[in-house]
């Protein structure tokens, strides 16, 4: 049995974002974000749901404390969202936004669970979308500053931060795809954001080391999809792996630990890439000390000339998750196994992993067989990585509770814990039982 045991101190937590659970996003001074626009620009999310209430967690956040301890928690990853510090995005300061994030963090150290703080989780203030927010080069200014005073703010407490959000997602769900605020469709956009997002991390990474924050560290969480050769063949394996260096960590670690993009990404798509870029590399060359790694699920690619990257998904029969994502396991431990191999980062962290279903309430319970099996599932994967020699530190489920699924509103539910939204109620839902046995034993078998 011993071998079914997580490493002592490992951090168990889940996550959640800004706008997916606070509700309330104008209210005490705040400016309105991206996703604001977004949500209330008709025909852009389902059923045209916002965020208007979401979870109502600005006002619950004290009973969702509550919740994290009943489980066990040992830590937290949530966002601050930025429009509520700097309403127009730099420039004046609105204290009251500050004062909810203090109420949070003191309240969740009263707890005994450990802030993990997201700068950016895409709810990026309005008043710079108007400046074309992260296609503009000035973004890595704006976002320094205001990433800088919160470390002035919250250092103190605060130990752990990072950076951004699936930078991958924001700049090309958010600029090509047109289905994430800003709603752009420029695949040029979408590049420049994210040497954009790279420039804003790492001149923020320095503004960190600079506050000489004691204990601090620093990081950023990248999406990832095992992304898997249909066939043994040299076409298939080449388009898979373009797939990977596109979309997964090496289109940002590559920069950050190698000083440059994928090769891939410079043979297939320089193009696109900002004017000059090269000049920046030396800069976006920044140490950090931890890799947060999101992981969801797989897909098969073949090599298909006529699309862009020259590959194609299809279909291997895996069971789904309601987001219509495959469940594939075996695909987590390729990415946790491939971070190390590749950028031999300091240290791991899993910043999401989880998947959404149906569930339904039943007596004031709700028994989602199909969400343990898969946190079962790919606890094995992570383990399973630890002892072949990745710097896996800690865990985050996805999601704490049910929330604004972005496009998809609330018709997709993530959490451990339940949200009934006419009534606010929560109720923790049977993986959240399983999940805290889990944390308790420091092991998924018992
Ligand atoms: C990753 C994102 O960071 C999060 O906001 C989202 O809800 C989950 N994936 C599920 O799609």
């Amino acid at each position: 049995m011993s071998e079914k045991v997580f490493p002592k101190d490992f951090m168990w937590g889940a996550a959640t974002a800004s706008y997916q659970i606070e509700g309330s996003p104008l209210v005490d001074g705040a400016g309105s974000s991206i996703w604001h626009r977004f949500s209330h620009t008709p025909g852009n999310t389902y059923n045209g749901d916002t965020g208007d209430v979401a979870d109502d967690h600005y006002n619950k956040y004290k009973e969702d404390i509550a919740l994290m301890k009943e489980l066990g928690l040992k830590a937290y990853r949530f966002s601050i969202s930025w429009p509520r510090i700097f309403p127009y995005g730099k420039g004046k300061i609105n204290e009251k936004g500050v004062d909810f994030y203090n109420r949070l963090v003191d309240e969740l150290l009263k707890a005994n669970i450990t802030p993990f703080v997201t700068l950016y989780h895409w709810d990026l203030p309005a008043a710079l979308q108007d400046l074309g927010g992260w296609t503009n080069r000035d973004i890595a200014y704006w976002y320094t500053d205001y990433a800088d005073y919160m470390f002035q703010r919250f250092g103190d407490r605060v130990k752990n931060w990072i950076t951004l959000n699936e930078p991958w997602v924001m700049a090309f769900v958010g600029h090509f795809m047109g289905e994430h605020a800003p709603g752009m469709k420029d695949l040029y956009a979408s590049f420049s954001a994210v040497h954009n997002q790279l420039r804003a991390h790492s001149k923020t990474v320095k503004a960190f080391r600079e506050e000489n924050i004691k204990e601090g560290k620093i990081g950023i969480t990248l999406s990832n999809t095992s992304h898997d050769p249909a066939a043994d063949s040299q076409e298939d394996i080449d388009a898979a792996r373009l797939a990977h260096e596109w979309s997964n960590y090496p289109l940002f670690l590559n920069p950050i630990y190698k000083g440059d993009y994928p090769k891939g990404i410079k043979e297939h798509a320089s193009e696109f890439l900002p004017h000059n870029y090269e000049n920046d590399l030396e800069e976006i060359k920044e140490k950090i000390d931890f890799v947060g790694i999101n992981y969801y699920s797989g897909d098969l690619v073949k090599a298909d000339t006529k699309s862009f990257l020259g590959g194609k998904n299809v279909e291997r029969g895996l069971p789904k998750t309601e987001m219509g994502w495959e469940i594939y396991p075996e695909g987590f431990y390729k990415i946790l196994k491939g971070v190390q191999e590749e950028y031999n980062p300091k240290e791991v962290y899993v910043t999401e992993n989880g998947a959404a279903f149906d569930d339904k309430v039943v007596n004031q319970e709700v028994h989602d067989e199909k969400r343990i099996e898969y946190l079962k599932q790919h606890l094995e994967q992570a383990l399973k990585a630890i002892q072949n020699g990745v710097t896996l530190k800690g865990y985050f489920a996805w999601s704490l509770l049910d929330n604004f699924e972005w496009a998809w509103g609330y018709s997709k539910r993530f959490g451990i814990v339940y949200v009934d939204y006419k009534t606010q109620k929560r109720i923790i839902k049977d993986s959240g039982k399983w999940y805290s046995q889990v944390i308790k034993n420091n092991s998924f078998e018992f």
